[in-house]
């Protein structure tokens, strides 16, 4: 029998694995009417799932917007103020966000700042969203052509994770959620390492499992640090390099998903950790065959660099002249608040187009 693991922190319940929709102790009743937000995709292959696993639940209203990273916009966050307005919901009811991690970030911050704050539960339907932007309490937009300049830390009441969604993904969103996954073993979990070490996403046997122990790791980092003042900062192990790849690419017309742009940066990001810390040459080559067997490389060339590194200098996490990297001393211990000389991440660029090998 599948029991959901029920985690209480002070101000979030998170209901996590195989039937926790309908095994979820929320009291629907208690709230005027639900409305549920979410996306045309995940309408047409999500919510009729939702709606099967809780068939007492009266739906009093659906807001749909449109899906992917470049309509995580004002325009679609005033489209959900309007009808929330039309719909006249107000502070006791509940919203419902029913998504991925676009339709989490938006649908969070318009459930916020509604009214000053409507209350909101989330139900992650990509892995990405289990194991990252549903938990945690970071809602937002991109403004102004950056990425999440505008949003607010505010948490959900509840955030239900249950993989029966994963059944509706297709192969680009899991691959991009395996890179967070990964991500957990190399700076936190050595134990989620060592399962998902030399496999490809498609063979892990065990997803409720993974996406239990992945889902509290990051549990237990926010919950020690909300705001990202310190050990948060962990989790943008990749993400430095990852995010200029991001962009670099997004600006060449040819967008990349965030988890094989997070995919190459842990290459580059584990070259940095080796060269700075501790990280043992067969360790960055088994990083390095992991991540290789799930994901292409990418094919930025020696002239692209200056123009990477140049989206780089954007970064929320850039101090003074140098960039600031969450690393590596070993697998399952990052650091954050590194900071690291130009001339050693163009260098990490090449270790990565060269395939070069650890010395
Ligand atoms: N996705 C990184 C964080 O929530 O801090």
């Amino acid at each position: 029998m599948n029991i959901p693991l029920l985690l209480e922190t002070e101000n979030v319940s998170y209901i996590i694995g195989n039937d926790a929709i309908e095994k979820s102790p929320i009291k629907f009743r208690q709230y005027k009417r639900i409305i549920v937000i979410t996306d045309e995709n995940v309408e047409k292959h999500c919510l009729p799932i939702f709606k099967q696993k809780l068939p007492s639940l009266i739906i009093d209203g659906v807001i749909t917007i449109i899906s992917g990273e470049e309509n995580k916009s004002i325009h679609q966050l005033i489209y959900i103020w309007n009808e929330l307005t039309r719909l006249n919901v107000g502070r006791d009811d509940l919203i419902i966000n029913l998504g991925g991690g676009v339709l989490t970030d938006i649908a969070g911050m318009a459930a916020a700042t509604f009214k000053r704050g409507v209350q909101f539960i989330n139900f992650p339907t990509t892995l990405l969203g289990m194991v990252d932007a549903a938990i945690g309490g970071k809602t937002g937009i991109d403004f102004a052509r950056f990425k999440n300049q505008v949003g607010l830390f505010i948490n959900p009441s509840c955030v239900i994770i249950d993989p029966i969604f994963l059944d509706t993904l297709e192969d680009l969103h899991w691959q991009s959620g395996f890179a967070e996954v990964v991500k957990y073993g190399l700076i936190m979990d050595r134990e989620l390492w060592q399962k998902l070490e030399g496999k490809k996403y498609k063979d892990v046997e065990d997803w409720n499992s993974v996406i239990i122990k992945a889902s509290k790791d990051k549990i237990d980092i926010v919950r020690f640090d909300a705001l990202e003042n310190g050990i948060r900062k962990n989790l943008n192990f990749g993400h430095t390099i990852g995010h200029a790849l991001e962009s670099f690419y997004l600006k060449s017309g040819n967008p990349v998903t965030h988890g094989m742009a997070i995919a190459a940066g842990m290459i580059c990001e584990s070259w940095l950790s080796s060269k700075i810390f501790t990280l043992e040459c067969t360790r960055l080559e088994s990083i390095v065959k992991m991540i290789d067997l799930n994901f292409n490389r990418f094919d930025f060339s020696e002239s692209d660099i200056s123009r990477i590194m140049q989206l780089m200098k954007q970064d929320k996490k850039v101090r003074k002249k140098k960039q600031n990297f969450s690393l590596l001393r070993k697998i399952g211990k990052a650091v954050h608040e590194v900071e690291v000389e130009d001339q050693l991440i163009i260098e990490s660029l090449e270790f990565y187009i060269n395939r070069k090998k650890c010395n």
